[in-house]
């Protein structure tokens, strides 16, 4: 073979193949590789069945070193930095306060499942002091900083963070449904959040990427244990009923909205939060198909999550017989 013959190979990354400024098809191209690495089935089965004993031992999952230095504008894949900037500032924001975050779903859940409202929202003593963190907000409140940095990176300037403030617990008669619509909404947002963090792996490379990619197992690892354990609390919960209550949700008029807030509401600060009307057509139609690519894995794994399989990995649920019907 003659050197001539020999072509140059595309370069890849955790995307998949890397061209310098991706047409649609290929960013799509690259949501698809994003998702067959990062959400499968036995990726969805591994992380539920590390929860018992995350609920017994918590044990922070350690990221791997970024190299920060690296993170410039030029790993940036088919956006440009303001845009991707725009939307780094609306994650940010989101993500905190993550305090705020788990002290209310530890309240929601403190009545019926202790051990699960230790897992996100750690401990409390008598007076209501915080004595132990959670593991979701250690993991979670990595996320923050991360991003800041990768903005600083980017932009060259610190951040302007403007923290939402966490909607307060609020009890209601029936405990186990009040959690019900809370847990849904924590689900989306964990949801939202993957698929968001992917859709930005499609367009970086590189220490971006990667550092990207730890958010984003971090939030598949969270939405899959909040998922099945909802599976496991509420067995009659089917796809239908999830259907249901989000819809219920998300058309609940601000008048007239549930304990937990309209969802339509959540959405639209969401949207105008990540600058959704600076992207291009094109960015918003990747992003809905990021939605769609990353759901269909889940909707695959969620049919497993059977009360045969639960039960003996998460025990008898302490309810039986007191199915929310929300
Ligand atoms: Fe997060
Ligand atoms: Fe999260």
């Amino acid at each position: 073979m003659t050197t001539a013959s020999v072509s140059k190979p595309i370069p890849t990354d955790l995307a998949g193949e890397l061209v310098a400024h991706p047409n649609g098809l290929q960013i799509l191209q690259r949501i698809r590789q994003l998702t067959k690495r990062y959400v499968t089935e036995a990726v969805l089965r591994d992380r539920l069945e590390e929860l018992p004993q995350q609920l017994d031992c918590p044990t922070l999952r350690p990221w791997g070193a970024i190299a920060w230095r690296e993170v410039t504008a030029d790993q940036l894949v088919g956006i440009d930095p303001e845009t991707f900037c725009a939307t780094l500032l609306g994650t940010i924001n989101t993500e905190a306060p993550i305090r705020g975050y788990t002290q209310s779903s530890r309240q929601y859940l403190a009545a019926c499942y202790p051990a699960m409202a230790r897992f996100v929202g750690g401990e409390v003593d008598d007076s209501g002091q915080l004595t132990t963190i959670g593991l979701w907000e250690r993991e979670e409140k990595r996320h923050t900083p991360a991003l800041a940095k990768m903005y600083r990176c980017l932009s060259g300037q610190h951040p302007d963070i403007v923290p939402h403030s966490a909607r307060p617990y609020r009890p209601a008669a029936d405990p186990h449904e009040n959690l019900y619509r809370h847990g849904l909404h924590r689900v989306a947002t964990e949801y939202g959040a993957a698929c968001l963090y992917l859709w930005m792996m499609a367009h970086s490379t590189g220490a971006l990427q990667a550092a990207l990619g730890e958010l984003l197992i971090d939030e598949i690892n969270h939405m899959t244990k909040f998922w099945g354990f909802g599976m496991w609390a509420y067995p009659d919960s089917s796809l239908l009923k999830i259907g249901q209550t989000l819809s219920r949700a998300l058309v609940a008029k601000t008048r007239d909205r549930t304990t937990q807030g309209s969802l339509l509401h959540t959405l639209r600060r969401m949207m105008h939060e990540l600058a959704w009307e600076r992207w291009s057509t094109t960015q918003r139609l990747t992003f809905l198909y990021t939605l769609d690519q990353v759901i269909k894995p889940i909707c695959q794994w969620h049919q497993s999550l059977t009360p045969a399989y639960l039960t003996p990995l998460l025990g008898q649920r302490p309810l039986a017989g007191n199915d929310t019907n929300a």
